[in-house]
């Protein structure tokens, strides 16, 4: 019997781990029969609702990758059909990415994908990302080219984010400058590449992964009248403190992904400008490693200047 690739219970992904390999290969043959259950049933479940509430660049990326309904991808399948329509590629990864990493691989249209899959008896809790968030929610996103290029560009942003800090002599105000400006990016990344809504000849609809897997909050964010939804401004949701353990109680609207397109831009402009070194304080809580991965492509740089 095969031992299983399920969250929080893969001896695989632990292995990988404790050696230090972040980037891997995934091991097919690993996967039990269980987790090509969950699987199924995660597909099974969604495919209606994205058919109602997902927006229509989701619905044709869905159709492009010929995702299996029945079983677990394998990620050299989904890159095949993926890679020649903008050059993205899903790369397995053992755990969580730290920030400049992630958005490093972003730029060079990788995206890391976590391989392992939730239990069959926790579908709708997630204790970290799994495969069906990753590869189901995220990737059929990554087909489309205005998508693909925002994306590109937000990994752009983190190596502006390196050149604004690197200039910074004094170690606590490059500190104090890098959270404001991560926070900002996070807080950006959340509102649309996560929970973003989009509206559409055929009404409002979701584009944002983190609905597009979600059971529950996938209706919850279109259908609700507790949720507050606003055209998307920058100065808002760069100040917007958001908590990611309920059902988002304010989500915010973008017209199509070339408005996004732009948006990334004005976010660059304004780093630039300084206007995102002070940001209003709040969730999310940036980590350790989140700046240090920053931090030390920052001393790379001066050291090579
Ligand atoms: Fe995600």
């Amino acid at each position: 019997m095969n031992i299983g690739l399920t969250t929080t219970k893969a001896p695989f992904i632990e292995e990988a781990r404790g050696a230090g390999q972040l980037f891997i290969t995934q091991p097919y043959a690993l996967y039990s029969e269980e987790n090509h259950e969950a699987w199924r049933q995660l597909y099974g479940r969604m495919l209606p609702l994205w058919q109602r509430y997902a927006n229509p660049h989701f619905l044709k990326g869905l159709q492009c990758l010929c995702l299996p309904p029945d079983r677990v991808p394998k990620l050299e399948e989904v890159n095949r059909f993926l890679e020649p329509l903008t050059g993205f590629r899903a790369k397995a990864v053992s755990g969580y990415v730290p920030a400049f990493l992630f958005f490093d691989c972003l730029r060079n249209r990788e995206f890391p994908t976590t391989i392992t899959v939730r239990s069959l008896e926790n579908l709708d809790y997630l204790p970290e990302p799994d495969i069906f968030h990753d590869i189901a929610g995220h990737v059929p996103m990554h087909t489309d080219p205005a998508f693909a290029e925002t994306l590109v560009r937000l990994g752009d942003c983190a190596h502006t984010a390196v050149e604004m800090v690197a200039g910074i002599s004094d170690p606590k105000e490059q500190l104090r400058r890098l959270t404001s400006i991560l926070k900002a990016f996070a807080r950006f990344f959340w509102f649309t590449i996560e929970f973003g809504l989009m509206n559409t000849p055929e009404g409002l609809k979701v584009y944002g992964s983190g609905l597009l897997s979600s059971y529950g909050e996938i209706v919850h964010s279109i259908e609700s009248p507790e949720v507050q939804r606003y055209p998307l401004q920058i100065e808002w949701v760069i100040n917007q403190a958001f908590e990611i353990d309920h059902y988002q109680p304010l989500l915010f609207v973008v017209e199509s992904f070339d408005q996004l397109y732009q948006l990334v831009d004005t976010l660059e402009r304004w780093m630039r400008e300084g206007r995102l070194n002070n940001v209003a304080p709040g969730e999310p809580t940036m980590h350790e490693r989140d700046l240090q991965s920053f931090l030390h492509v920052v001393s790379e740089e001066v050291h090579d200047a």
